[in-house]
């Protein structure tokens, strides 16, 4: 059956939570593979509406094994609270398995995120805050906590002698902001290696036993190829790898494995935080998108920017992840519409660009080339299968699908797991 990865094409928000779930119908394990708890996931089962930060989209599917892997940072404290949460929910977690590579997000990494952004002023980034950035710096430096640590107190407290001098130096004397002390940080991880012992894996055997069974894995990424620490707009991303090779790393898994990788995309764009976006609108038709679309941030609830699909983005992230399908979501939100419009390409200091480039400066200061389609002024949302969808709205997605060179596969209506069009089925 082998490996399907799910990645976001643009800048996170896509939807992927939806998209993973309604895979993982057919799947016997999922791998969440990067990122922490900037991350938000919202699934709608059976009229219930479910909100994940950390733990895969997958776990609602009760003979699903739901891996959080190597590449994820984690914090303790939401990772409990979600099991709690799902636990109330009657789910069951028997099938919950933890990295133990995974790093975890520390109490002072937080509040280095706030420290950073503000001394950053106006270049700030516009990060979530909730510490993955400095987290992700520390397991670069080789001074990160991982989840494994908890299974070695004594370690861990003398890795802490060592490491929480150099992070009080920077929050004391850089930023005049109080210090952690060792003893409390212990207090508090002991009690999360206690409560989350009974996940706590190698998850090697797990991973590579369900390869071998030849059962269907997804990889589930969070963030969108657009956030790319190294393939997105940088340094407004964030600091991991939400692309398919990063998913490959996070989960533990080799390229010779994946037998499909779809790639989640909005029928717009959306973004939160700072940073170049081309197509970005502003004003009344902003706002109305914003609002009919629900475009707040899961995780900060924070307005999201919106724009109009950029093929350009498209066709750079089915390039550099190896997208084979298309899965558009939130085709709903456009109903309404008189007009709709697809970023072509861009002009910038007199020369056409058919992808993002590297230099923001140069990707802020540009003009999109559009193609104007009429609207199709009717709902979408009871469509259940191509047939059904108004006859505009298959031109607008066989426009994007022609342009961007990759089939559609699947196209969301709503957020139910029956809104749902499976093209070519
Ligand atoms: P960080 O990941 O918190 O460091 O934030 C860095 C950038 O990534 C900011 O622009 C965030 O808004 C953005 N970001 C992080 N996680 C998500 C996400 O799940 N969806 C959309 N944007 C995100």
């Amino acid at each position: 059956m082998g490996v399907t990865i799910c990645v976001g094409g643009q800048w996170g928000d896509e939807g992927k939570g939806k998209v993973v779930d309604l895979l993982c119908e057919s799947a016997q394990m999922v791998i969440r593979s990067q990122g922490g708890n900037n991350a938000g996931h919202t699934v709608v089962a059976g009229g219930r509406t479910f909100k994940f930060n950390l733990v895969p989209s997958g776990i609602l599917h009760p003979d699903t094994v739901c891996v959080i892997g190597n590449g994820v940072v984690l914090d303790p404290k939401v990772v409990l609270a979600e099991v709690e949460q799902l636990e109330a929910a009657g789910a069951d977690l028997r099938n919950l398995v933890i990295s133990e590579r995974a790093h975890m997000i520390m109490p002072y990494h937080p509040v280095l995120d706030r420290l950073e952004e503000s001394a950053r002023g106006d270049d700030r980034l516009g990060t979530t805050f909730r510490g993955v950035g400095p987290a992700y710096s520390d397991k670069v430096r080789r001074i990160g906590f991982r989840v494994g640590d908890l299974q070695k107190l004594r370690f861990l407290e003398k890795k802490l002698d060592f490491v929480l001098p150099l992070k009080n130096e920077v929050l004391v004397k850089l930023y005049g902001a109080p210090p952690f002390t060792a003893s409390a940080i212990l207090e508090e991880y002991t009690d999360y290696a206690n409560r989350l012992e009974r996940f706590i894996r190698d998850p090697f055997p797990v991973v590579q036993g369900a390869l071998a069974r030849g059962e269907r894995v997804i990889l589930e990424g969070a963030q969108g190829t657009m956030l790319d620490l190294d393939l997105g707009t940088y340094p407004y991303v964030t600091s991991s790898y939400p692309s398919s090779g990063g998913a490959l790393a996070g989960a533990g898994i080799g390229p010779r494995e994946v037998t499909s990788t779809v790639g989640v995309f909005k029928a717009y764009t959306t973004r939160v935080g700072y940073g170049p976006f081309p197509t970005e609108l502003e004003g009344e038709l902003a706002e109305y998108l914003r609002e009919r679309g629900v475009e707040y941030g899961t995780t900060t609830g924070r307005p999201r920017r919106v724009g109009w699909f950029d093929v350009p983005v498209a066709r750079y992230a089915v390039g550099v992840n190896g997208i084979d399908s298309l899965a558009i979501t939130k085709l709903d939100v456009l109903d309404e519409l008189e007009r709709v419009r697809i970023c072509l390409g861009y002009r910038s200091k007199g020369r056409e660009e058919d992808h993002p480039m590297a230099n923001i400066s140069h990707l802020k200061h540009l003009e999109c080339e559009y193609l104007d389609l009429p609207g199709w002024r009717a709902s979408t949302r009871e469509a259940r299968s191509w047939g059904e969808l108004p006859p505009q709205a298959r031109a607008y997605l066989e426009r994007i699908s022609e342009l961007v060179g990759t089939p559609v596969g699947l196209v969301s209506v709503g957020p139910e797991r029956d809104q749902t069009v499976w093209v070519g089925r």
